[in-house]
């Protein structure tokens, strides 16, 4: 198994394979700089894209993938060559990003440019956009026009968009135009004022509506479904009525994906974090206890020594 716990090609899932292991493969060179993979097992070779049709697969073959959301340059390279299979320009930019207070308020205009910088940066993950609120609620026309701009200006490779089986149409209408879509369920945070707050979904008796937006998603076209905030046993069944891939967040461990907002994996947020949160990192104390160093030297006169002076 390679680092990301993905086989290599050639194996049964076929994925592409990912950079080398380890956190040498991360510092060298960046994505943009060439062509090959940077180390490790696929060193020397081009590095292949991860396509729709190799997360199928990868459920086929019953492993698993990894996706985070990314929003910049810095944190798309990274976590490229680290080996997430998806990234992720999620809305969440708006409460990570722009300093709201919930999902709601990002636009098209404001995604796009980061879409752009994480497309570019990125050379073997794939790249999921997420449709904004108010982006493609209208018709399947404004879906469809809202998913073009994402993929020819926001250079991502899929669309995501909040939705059931309501949204079946407007799913297939995309799928037809051409734009690969991945369906988010469950609790979706784009409704959150309908849904009265952030509340799990698919308890009990409403699992059964969870199965029908899957199967109705998939029917219309959509290449993966994602689940937040579902409980494992629904979200187990889910994954069982569908051949399309699924992603969980707050889903148990039955999906064949998981995805988690970076800032939150890595500790850079404050605050109380979600039950579905795992942090792997304290960015957060690295970066305060960083700049606290900076600014005392600073002040002392410590910072630039003559090594830092011309
Ligand atoms: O925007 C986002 O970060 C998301 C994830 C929570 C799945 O949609």
């Amino acid at each position: 198994m390679a680092s990301s716990n993905l086989p290599e090609p050639g194996s049964a899932s076929e994925l592409p394979a990912p950079y080398g292991s380890g956190p040498s493969a991360v510092e060298q060179g960046s994505p943009a700089s060439g062509s090959q993979a940077a180390s490790g097992p696929v060193a020397g070779k081009p590095l292949s894209r991860i396509r729709t049709h190799h997360l199928r697969q990868a459920k086929a073959a019953g492993d698993r993938f990894a996706m985070l959301t990314a929003y910049d340059q810095y944190t798309a390279e990274i976590f490229d060559q680290a080996g997430i299979e998806v990234l992720l320009v999620g809305d969440s930019a708006s409460n990570n990003v722009f300093g709201n207070e919930t999902s709601l308020p990002v636009t098209v205009e404001e995604l796009l440019p980061l879409c752009r910088a994480v497309s570019r940066s990125a050379r073997r993950s794939l790249v999921v956009a997420d449709l904004p609120f108010g982006s493609y609620e209208v018709s399947p026309a404004q879906a469809v026009a809202t998913g073009v701009r994402f993929l020819k200006e926001g250079l991502a490779h899929a669309v995501k968009l909040e939705g059931g089986a309501f949204y079946a149409d407007t799913v297939r209408a995309m799928v037809q135009a051409g734009i690969p879509v991945m369906a988010h369920i469950g609790f979706t945070p784009q409704s959150e004022h309908s849904l009265g707050g952030y509340r799990v979904q698919g308890r009990g008796d409403d699992a059964a509506r969870l199965v029908e937006d899957a199967v109705a998603l998939e029917k219309a076209g959509a290449f993966c479904v994602l689940m937040e905030m579902v409980p494992a046993e629904t979200a187990a069944a889910v994954d069982a009525a569908i051949e399309v891939p699924t992603i969980g967040i707050g889903a148990g461990n039955s999906t064949t994906g998981q995805v988690l907002v970076w800032q939150d994996m890595a500790g850079l947020r404050g605050g109380k974090m979600a039950k579905f949160v795992k942090q792997y990192a304290n960015l957060r104390a690295t970066l305060s206890e960083a700049a606290r160093a900076y600014g005392e030297e600073v002040r002392s006169g410590q910072f630039p020594g003559p090594e830092h002076s011309f």
